[in-house]
Order: structure tokens, then sequence, then C-alpha cells
């Protein structure tokens, strides 16, 4: 009888020692995760969702492209046709903001008077088929008859 006691005992103790280690790491692993955002559920909802994020999206706006993958930070989207000033920018800036190759410069009024006199028709032509120093659509054969349109418009309002 006094044995059964004996081991009764022990288990006990045993059971004791294993509870006190399953306290002590319980409250290490709450220190380890505790104080930190690891818990809060918005936190875990962006991990889940940056982990089983889409590797492309095809979309066709901005906008598009953010609601199918939220964790995209910039996406290149094509912007449909670009502003008077991003055409101007991008390929007419290099020439007619430095009179490069003679061109009238943009904002010199005196250059461009005699050429806005010209008339709208004439301008474009030669923005397209190229004049003199003048390349053919500056250069840029992809711009579209609209892109050269609205440069020039950029241009003629900038020097009046
Ligand atoms: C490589 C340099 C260069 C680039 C790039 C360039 N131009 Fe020009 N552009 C010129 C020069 C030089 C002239 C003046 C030609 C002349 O009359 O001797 C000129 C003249 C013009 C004229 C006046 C034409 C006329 O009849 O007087 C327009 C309009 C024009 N450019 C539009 C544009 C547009 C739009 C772009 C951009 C898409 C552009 N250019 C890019 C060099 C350039």
């Amino acid at each position: 009888m006094s044995e059964d006691k004996q081991v009764l005992n022990d288990i006990g103790k045993v059971i004791a020692v294993l509870i006190i280690i399953a306290i002590v790491i319980s409250i290490a692993a709450i220190n380890l995760v505790g104080d930190n955002e690891g818990t809060s559920a918005a936190f875990q909802e962006k991990k889940v969702l940056d982990r089983i994020k889409p590797l492309g999206v095809v979309a066709t706006t901005a906008a598009e492209a953010k609601e199918a993958s939220p964790v995209v930070e910039e996406v290149a989207v094509e912007q449909g046709p670009m502003t008077a000033e991003q055409v101007y920018n991008t390929a007419c800036m290099a020439c007619h903001s430095t009179g490069a190759a003679g061109a009238p410069k943009t904002g010199d009024v005196a250059a461009w008077a005699p050429r806005i006199a010209q008339g709208d028709d004439v301008l474009f032509e030669h923005a397209t088929k190229g004049f003199k120093g003048m390349p053919p659509r500056g250069g840029s054969p992809q711009l579209s008859d609209e892109d050269i349109t609205v440069a020039i418009g950029f241009m003629v309002s900038q020097s009046q």
C-alpha cells in the first residue's frame, strides 16, 4: 500500500513539473509574439494576402490592378493617350526647350509668331513629315497624329 502511495506521489511530482514547464513555455511564446503587430487580425490578413498574391495580373487600369492585388505598390499600366505635356516632355523638349539644331524654343514668342502664322495644318505637316532640322514626329515614329497635334498645341500655347 505504501508503495502505491509512493508511486502516486512520484506521478504527482512529474505532473507538477510538466505543468510548470508548460506554463513557462506559454509565457515565453506569448512574449515572443505579444507586443508586435503579429497578432492583429489586419496584419495577419495582409500577411496571408501577401503569401497568396498572384504572380501576375492582367489589368487595363491602375485601379483594376490595385483591386486585383492590393499589395501591388506600383503597376505599369498602359495609360492610354499621353497628355500634351507628357508628349512634349518625352519627345519634343530635348530640342524645343534648348533650341538645339535651331529649333524654335518653347516660350520664344518672336520665334514662334511667323510659324504660328502659317496655320495649324502647315505646323502639323512639318511636325509629322519633317521640316529642315525638324525630324518627322520629332524622331519618335510611335507618336500618333493626336499626340503630335496636342504637343504642337502645347508648344504654341506656351509661345504666344
Ligand atoms: C531633334 C530635335 C527636334 C525634336 C526632338 C523636335 N523638334 Fe520640332 N523642330 C526642330 C527644329 C530644328 C525646328 C526648326 C526647323 C526650321 O524651321 O528650321 C523645329 C520646328 C518645329 C515646328 C515648327 C515647324 C514650322 O513649320 O515652323 C513644330 C510645330 C515642331 N517643331 C513640333 C515638334 C514636336 C511636336 C515635337 C515633338 C513630338 C518636336 N518638334 C520635336 C527640332 C526638333
